[in-house]
């Protein structure tokens, strides 16, 4: 048990370490995910791209494949500016007339899946909101994020805790993705009223903060912000 503990704490302090790198190991230019998903290897050839793309690069941090741009299918690269871990502590705001308005934090990742390598090309997609007073889990949703090959449109599909599932599909530019519900379920006795549209929208504010706007309609009530959210990027 004890054992097992300390293995526990040695991960948790590993993971520390890894996220909270020190600052010497950081992008210099805004632009960097960019050029390396767009062509991997300039970290090499460029001298400017090796010089200050030291992060993206993965010179000085160990970024895991699922995060590692340098392995990005071709097809994937509308969406690379989405791959990695987003956060927001207790910045999330949720109102909607049948509900109190309440505050949120939610954690979400996109990564390339353990098959990229084979199959259709899609970003795995998790997110994982808590209440901020009790930080009980709120909701959940898990999916994939598919890019019609040659194309500007991709597709959503989730999986969600409160009994949904939906395939959102929509336009994706150079930092923005808006999605809207081409079909929706929801099981028989879930406690949340049957959606009826939902307009999901993605926005990169800067290298480090991406923005979520939620906007949805029900049975009873029409079309209006339900879900508002900015979170920073903690990896990598
Ligand atoms: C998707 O991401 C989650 C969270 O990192 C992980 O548990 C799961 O194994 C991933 N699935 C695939 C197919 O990569």
């Amino acid at each position: 048990m004890i054992n097992r503990l300390f293995l526990l704490f040695i991960g948790f302090q590993l993971f520390n370490v890894i996220l909270t790198e020190n600052d010497d190991c950081l992008d210099l230019d805004g632009n960097c995910r960019d050029w390396i998903a767009s062509d991997s290897n300039l970290c090499h050839s460029t001298e400017y791209i090796t010089k200050s793309c030291r992060r993206s690069c993965s010179f000085c941090i160990h970024i895991p494949d699922k995060f590692d741009l340098t392995k990005l299918p071709s097809s994937l690269k509308p969406v690379a500016w989405l791959i990695g871990i987003w956060r927001s502590e207790h910045g999330g705001k949720a109102v909607f007339p049948t509900i109190p308005k309440f505050t949120y934090g939610e954690q979400i990742e996109f990564s390339l899946t353990d098959s990229h390598t084979v199959s259709s090309k899609s970003l795995n997609y998790t997110a994982f909101a808590w209440g901020i007073n009790d930080r009980d889990e709120l909701h959940s949703e898990n999916g994939y994020l598919t890019v019609r090959e040659g194309t500007n449109e991709v597709a959503l599909t989730t999986v969600m805790s409160n009994g949904f599932v939906t395939i959102e599909e929509g336009p994706v530019k150079s930092n923005q993705i808006r999605l809207r519900v081409v079909d929706i379920g929801r099981i028989s006795f879930s406690r949340d009223l049957p959606v009826h549209d939902l307009i999901r929208e993605w926005t990169l504010l800067d290298s480090q903060t991406l923005q979520a706007r939620l906007d949805m309609s029900t049975l009873t009530h029409g079309m209006q912000e339900h879900t508002f959210i900015r979170y920073k990027k903690i990896f990598p």
